[in-house]
């Protein structure tokens, strides 16, 4: 099959390289948009990451242009208009489940740094100081835990602070029978804010979770209390987390995705000006931990993407093949 692969990151390319025998990847730099979208020409299927543009306008260009199947490398959808999709008959071909202990542990890696201070830490010994005043710590053991979704990674990330010796609260549209059973209790969202310590998101984008943490939520958070982000940006209003922080409401907020990162999250800006005055407040901030999108970024992960979605495509190119065969045999 040929396949277009927008936003390659030059990592992926030794993860997909063992499918080229199979497949003939063209490899794109580019952010999939409505105006890059003919450079699909040519190819049956495009292989799109989570900061590509797949509304409506992009997937009927690329149906024009001959394309049939979008693979996505990401686990949310929410870049992608379903609707449309299914409007154009195309296919989507994702790997929903892949390595969740990825983006839960880097949640935790979040969290650790933060309430440990390890960047500041290890920039002072780099630099020379040695002292320790201002790096007072907090303890996980015992402490409140809500988790926001309890799918796969929700539910990775509950086991590990349950390792913790943390007591977890969770909010999710369908509870999962199973984690009851672990001494997980359910709650509403209202209940969920107001007795956390920490909380961390791992629910999909979708309308009904747009800003989720907003001023009113932040509002009824424990004073102090602690936000992880590793889901995606417009989960939490960032203009009211920045407030939230400076009102010392919000105790520190640890991210590894923001609202508007699409211009700028797997680029090198750091000869470049960065025209975002919200994104230079979040990274400047001395209660925010910001990581550039890379909870997925692990060997295992990358394993599983790559494997899964080359496997999918080659039993869709195979299926339609053997269409096409009865086809004409009838
Ligand atoms: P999943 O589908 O297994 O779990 C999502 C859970 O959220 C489900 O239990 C669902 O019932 C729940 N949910 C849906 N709507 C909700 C709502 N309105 N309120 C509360 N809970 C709700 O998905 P998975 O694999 O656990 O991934 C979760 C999210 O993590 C993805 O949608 C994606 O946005 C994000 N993600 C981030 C990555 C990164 O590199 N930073 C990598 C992979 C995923």
């Amino acid at each position: 099959m040929r396949i277009a692969f927008f936003s390659t990151l030059p990592f992926e390319q030794t993860s997909f390289e063992p499918y080229r025998s199979h497949h003939h990847i063209t490899y794109i730099t580019e952010t999939l948009t409505p105006e890059t979208a003919q450079r699909a020409e040519g190819h049956t299927a495009v292989c799109a990451f989570v900061n590509d543009d797949l509304s409506r306008p992009t997937l009927t260009r690329l149906k024009e242009l001959g394309v049939g199947v979008i693979g996505m490398r990401g686990t949310g959808l929410d870049n992608l208009d379903q609707l449309a999709l299914r409007d154009l008959g195309m296919t989507l071909l994702h790997i929903p489940g892949y390595s969740p202990s990825s983006v839960a542990e880097m949640s935790v890696a979040l969290l650790m740094s933060l309430v440990r201070h390890v960047p500041e830490a290890s920039q002072r010994v780099r630099a020379g100081n040695f002292t320790i005043d201002g790096l007072m710590g907090t303890d996980l053991h015992g402490k409140t835990v809500g988790v926001v979704g309890t799918g796969h990674i929700g539910r990775a990330f509950v086991r590990i602070m349950q390792g913790f010796g943390c007591h977890v609260l969770a909010y999710d549209i369908r509870p999962n029978r199973k984690l009851l059973d672990t001494g997980v209790r359910y709650t509403s969202l209202t209940e969920l804010l107001r007795q956390s310590d920490i909380m961390s998101l791992h629910c999909p984008l979708n309308p009904l979770t747009d800003y989720l943490i907003n001023a009113q939520a932040l509002a009824l958070m424990k004073p102090g209390a602690l936000l992880i982000n590793t889901g995606r940006g417009r989960l939490v209003d960032t203009r009211a987390v920045l407030n939230a922080l400076d009102s010392g409401q919000l105790g520190g907020y640890a991210a590894d995705v923001y609202e508007r990162e699409r211009a700028y999250f797997h680029y090198d800006f750091s000869d470049s000006p960065i025209t975002d005055p919200l994104l230079n407040q979040l990274r400047t901030h001395p209660n925010v931990l910001l990581t550039a999108h890379q909870s997925f970024l692990t060997k295992e992960a990358m394993q599983q993407i790559s494997r899964g979605l080359m496997n999918q495509l080659s039993f869709y190119e195979n299926q339609q093949t053997a269409l096409v065969t009865k086809a004409s045999m009838c």
